[in-house]
């Protein structure tokens, strides 16, 4: 069976796929904003301690199940069950995982065809064409709509060329671009007046709101979603690489690689805000707070791009097509979830899955634009808040309490002779069974009590 199902090239290719899964809005976008908003430092630090205490070693069990089934989240949690009860309750968390990255995709691509909207705006701002431009950059359904749309079609073109041919090429294509634009922002955004300031205020920590536990609660949110996990995305990815593999090396080049384009970002976005304000564009709401994650993105660096005349152009040009890069090596990560369940347990082609997959989460799509202001929030928190560490719970339950020991410590040697020597064999098949879950339940019974 394995034979015919899709495999990574190699180890480029896979990390170059999983770390474009990892690094998309949430990183670009989420993580930025957030420490912005939520003392600078101090968030940072949090931020870096959970993902490679908590993410890391919950990535790592989504990989290795699903390595060690070669198949889709369904049957892989079903393979390693032992009776009949946990088998079903194995399918239903693979299902409910699928589901929830549909609607995950659903609402993200609205967001990256903003994002490709506001590119091509820059475009057409240096043509002059203002009424185009300014069409762009409206909030209008018709814009809303073809965009998403337009960015759909992209990610099922990708998807339906399979693993190698369209996963695998893009991802390794579009990464390196990816940071190559973003580390020539960076060096170009620290040269304008103002982006010290901002500096400061991202490595200086405020201590006094890092220690709120809103704070903590967020930036475990924000490393659960900016490592794509909780929905099964990471375990197809990892029943995709080959048995010679060393696991917890390349889950950790994947987590490292997340993690630093987070904090790059932040290089980006926090010094970008405060060379807007020196431009004299209002970065703070009256009560003195920072003015929320959108309206920084998709009013306060526009305006600052305007005011930097046609360096503004090409600099909202290229970051802007960074954000829909990012967002299409997620989204097809995304896509890929339902489309390998359809294929494996319905015998479908993969052309014909992606087609009806996609049309039909377009339709998603559509439903949350026309109902903007009740739909979109729900989605969001719905899927990242409360289902994403609930599946990421069940995750690491599968590896550390249902899988036999035997087994997952057998499929934790294979492509490792040495691994028992290392500090990984001695910590993580306890730390996933214990300390994963209890922390993942934390973090849940503080979301659904609304601590942030
Ligand atoms: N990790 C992606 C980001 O940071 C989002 C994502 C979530 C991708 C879940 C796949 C699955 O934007």
């Amino acid at each position: 069976m394995a034979s015919t199902r899709g495999e990574f090239s190699s180890r480029f290719g896979f990390i170059m796929a999983a770390a474009g899964s990892a690094v998309g809005l949430g990183n670009i976008w989420g993580f930025p904003t957030q420490a912005a908003s939520n003392g600078g430092a101090a968030f940072l630090l949090i931020y870096l301690i959970l993902a490679f205490t908590l993410a890391y070693p919950a990535l790592m069990a989504e990989l290795i199940i699903g390595r060690h089934a070669h198949a889709n989240a369904v049957s892989a949690l079903r393979q390693i069950s032992p009776n009949a009860t946990l088998r079903r309750i194995g399918a239903g968390t693979g299902i409910i995982g699928f589901i929830v990255a549909s609607f995950i995709l659903s609402f993200y691509a609205i967001v990256a065809g903003w994002m490709m909207a506001y590119c091509l705006a820059a475009i057409a701002d240096l043509f002059q064409l203002t009424g185009l431009s300014q069409w762009l950059t409206g909030f209008g359904l018709e814009r809303n709509i073809l965009f998403m749309l337009t960015f759909m079609a992209l990610t099922v073109g990708i998807i339906s060329e399979g693993v190698q041919a369209g996963i695998e090429r893009w991802s390794s294509r579009l990464m390196p671009l990816l940071l190559v634009s973003l580390v020539l922002l960076v060096a170009y955004v620290l040269t304008l007046d103002g982006a010290m300031d901002g500096l400061r205020v991202y490595l200086l920590p405020d201590f006094d709101r890092a220690l709120s536990p809103g704070l903590i609660v967020k930036a475990l949110g924000a490393a659960f979603f900016s490592l794509s996990l909780g929905v099964g995305t990471m375990l197809i990815y990892g029943s995709y690489i080959n048995d010679r593999e060393n696991l917890p090396v390349v889950g950790g080049l994947v987590t490292l690689v997340d993690i630093s384009i987070a904090v790059l970002a932040g290089f980006l976005v926090l010094p970008a805000m405060y060379v807007a304000l020196h431009n004299g564009v209002e970065i703070f709401t009256a009560t003195g707070d920072l003015i929320s994650e959108d309206t920084l993105i998709f009013t306060v660096l526009p305006a600052l791009f305007t005011s930097m005349g046609l360096a503004g152009v090409v600099v909202s040009c290229v970051f802007f097509f960074l954000m829909s890069i990012a967002a299409l090596t997620s989204s097809i990560s995304m896509l890929e979830v339902p489309v390998a369940y359809t294929i494996e347990q319905h015998g479908v082609t993969r052309k014909r899955a992606v087609v009806v997959i996609g049309l039909v989460i377009a339709l998603f799509s559509t439903i949350i634009l026309i109902n903007f202001d009740s739909l979109f929030g729900l989605v969001v928190a719905i899927t990242t808040r409360y289902s994403q560490p609930l599946l990421g719970f069940m995750f690491c339950f599968y590896a550390g309490w249902v899988w036999r020991r035997d087994q997952l410590l057998q499929e934790l040697r294979r492509g490792n002779e040495n691994v028992e020597h290392t500090l990984f064999w001695k910590i993580w098949p306890w730390y996933v069974r214990l300390v994963c879950p209890l922390i993942i339940l934390v973090i849940f019974v503080q979301s659904l009590f609304g601590s942030s």
